[in-house]
């Protein structure tokens, strides 16, 4: 069968990529192939991560744009050029419009590192959401994969993980824990499911 290709978007380290990369290696996702990796940030140590795995890169700012529409039409026109059925963004901190993401209704997915619907929607993201986490006093927290629609993080679940918070942790302590125990299963295995999906469907 036909695999489904997958382009992830990316903005920072890239961990979450990593996942996916290994996920990939030892058969996890076996339904599609990462076939991309785009960048916001010239900067991101997730680029070296993609050309280490011999995944082609792209950079795409949106300073070299002069309005949102620009840098998102780049973007699709990236995406289709290179025959993409799946957009994970794994890491990726720009909001991207409805005009986006209505354009790929249903492929788009995302990973947040709560458990929507607390501490998501705009203003929460990275360290900031485990910060809000914390100063709540939850008990247990988590990640969550998500489609992608136009409210910020507001579209379909599709797979949630819970994690305990412990005594004395940290937003970065909380972090790394959630992103170990919850976000690289939840999204390897979230990426198979879909892209299953769509290789049946092709
Ligand atoms: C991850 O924790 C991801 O869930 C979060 O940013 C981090 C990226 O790390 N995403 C969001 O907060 C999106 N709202 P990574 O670059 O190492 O994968």
């Amino acid at each position: 069968m036909e695999k489904a290709s997958i382009a992830v978007m990316v903005s920072g380290s890239g961990t979450n990529l990593q996942a996916l990369i290994d996920a990939q290696a030892s058969g996890i996702i076996k339904s599609g192939e990462i076939k991309l990796v785009i960048s916001n940030n010239a900067g991101a140590f997730a680029l070296e991560r993609a050309k280490k795995a011999g995944i082609k890169t792209a950079t795409i700012l949106k300073k070299d744009f002069t309005s949102q529409e620009d840098f998102e039409r780049k973007i699709i026109k990236t995406l289709e050029e290179n025959g993409i059925d799946l957009i994970i963004l794994a890491g990726f901190m720009s909001i991207l419009s409805e005009k986006f993401t209505s354009h790929f209704e249903k492929r788009i997915i995302n990973v947040h590192p709560s458990l929507i619907p607390s501490f998501c929607g705009e203003g929460f993201y990275g360290l900031r959401v485990h910060k809000a986490a914390l100063e709540k006093g939850v008990k247990v927290t988590g990640a969550t994969v998500h489609f992608v629609n136009e409210i910020p993080d507001g579209g379909e679940i599709i797979m949630q993980k819970c994690v305990d918070v412990m005594e004395g942790d940290t937003p970065e302590i909380l972090q790394k824990r959630v992103m170990c125990e919850a976000e690289w299963k939840i999204l390897p295995l979230s990426a198979e499911k879909i892209c299953k999906k769509i290789t049946e469907e092709k």
